[in-house]
């Protein structure tokens, strides 16, 4: 049973900083991400969204995630990213994950909360925490349109499910988007000081790629404890990948891997000091 680690983010949310959460899609990047992390001397958290999870599976998954606990010397956590799927969290808690998100945000206020609840009972009672979302993340991904603002948290939500579900951190809606934006992201930050001023459990910052760094920043010093990355990462996988390519010999893919992984690790890196996380271990 993994040791329960909330402190790792509320010591963070407390000294001013956050901790990084990187998407993974195989184990390239998953590397990248352990390799950054050392150099940097950062707590991170790597991150399986559900489709990585389904493809892989579960206790593979969790596998990797208790080794590259165990090689960091207990600095990298093992994360399930956006599970609208109760079932899944509880899997995933099987399968040794040290943290899990149940993300009900698509659904009412109530249902949000039920599911949230269930996730917690059973996650806090082996030992892992657990993320909820109130309010829409945009981008890829989400069902449903959104009139004016409708995406953006609702400060009494975010209190009701704070103090309803006992859940451990909070994925709030203030703008960002997964993926690539077309336009600079508009953030409201108003939003995000009056959730912080009545939710004491600290915040996610979803939809990293392409906020701009002094954004994330402002983000940070308003609460946002945990700072979600992802597609940057694939981008520059692929764009490496594609370069490689072109002068590859057709023989070891080691020659054509190891450059994707240093390229990805830098971005990680490059992250790791925009959340100030660097030099914490
Ligand atoms: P990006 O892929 O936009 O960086 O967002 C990552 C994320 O928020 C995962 O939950």
């Amino acid at each position: 049973m993994p040791e329960y680690n909330n402190h790792v983010i509320e010591a963070a949310a407390k000294e001013g900083y956050a901790i990084p959460a990187f998407n993974y899609s195989d184990i390239w990047e998953h590397g990248a991400i352990v390799q950054a992390a050392a150099e940097e001397r950062a707590i991170v958290y790597t991150a399986s969204n559900m489709r990585v999870a389904g493809s892989i599976g579960l206790p593979y998954l969790g596998a990797i995630g208790a080794a590259a606990h165990a090689v960091s010397g207990g600095h990298i956590f093992n994360h399930l990213d956006h599970s609208s799927s109760v079932e899944l969290c509880k899997q995933a808690v099987d399968s040794g994950y040290h943290s899990v998100m149940i993300d009900a945000s698509m659904c009412s206020l109530e249902e949000n909360i039920a599911k949230t609840k269930e996730v917690v009972a059973y996650a806090h009672a082996h030992g892992v925490v657990v993320e909820a979302e109130i309010g829409r993340i945009l981008g890829r991904n989400v069902e449903g349109t959104y009139e004016g603002d409708d995406y953006l948290v609702q400060v009494k939500d975010a209190v009701a499910m704070a103090e309803e579900t006992g859940v451990d951190s909070l994925a709030v809606g203030i703008g960002t988007a997964h993926g690539f934006y077309k336009e600079e992201p508009r953030i409201n930050l108003e939003r995000l000081k009056e959730v912080h001023a009545h939710v004491n459990i600290p915040l996610v910052l979803h939809g990293g790629t392409g906020v701009p760094y002094d954004t994330v920043r402002a983000c940070i010093a308003n609460g946002m404890a945990k700072v979600n990355v992802g597609t940057l990462l694939h981008g520059c996988y692929v764009e490496t990948l594609r370069e490689r390519m072109k002068t590859w010999d057709g023989t070891n893919i080691s020659d054509l891997m190891e450059p994707v992984r240093d390229a990805i690790k830098e971005k990680v890196r490059e992250w790791i000091r925009v959340c100030n996380a660097n030099n914490r271990i």
